[in-house]
């Protein structure tokens, strides 16, 4: 973990489906986090490149989700868009510790202070 990180717990390993997600409320913006058939986590902006589709509600499939308005492609790693016009999305580190999901919203803090 980084100096500049800032980690805070947002819930439990049970708390997000296999191969689903859990929407995450934090001051600066909504975080989709997604959790993958082989238990990886994820997290996301919730707002598709495209036209700002609610991602936390697409389907997940391998490392990728896709928008639930007109099935863009996210690679979740990434955040880019699968497709000549797919933009990208800002990814956020996740880290799991025992039963407990950490997210690192320290690039939320610095857009609010910028
Ligand atoms: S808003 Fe996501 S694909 Fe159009």
């Amino acid at each position: 973990m980084s100096q500049t990180s800032k980690w805070v717990d947002i819930g439990k390993v049970s708390d997000v489906p296999v191969r689903g997600s859990r929407l995450i409320q934090i001051s600066g913006g909504g975080i989709a986090l997604f959790r993958t058939s082989d238990d990886q986590f994820f997290a996301i902006d919730d707002r598709c490149p495209h036209l700002g589709g609610p991602l936390s509600q697409g389907i997940v499939h391998d490392q990728r989700v896709t928008c639930p308005l007109h099935n863009l492609v996210i690679d979740l790693p990434s955040g880019e868009g699968q497709g000549p016009d797919g933009g990208c999305v800002r990814t956020y580190p996740v880290d799991v510790q025992g039963d407990r999901i950490l997210l690192d919203i320290s690039k939320l803090t610095r857009q609010k202070v910028a």
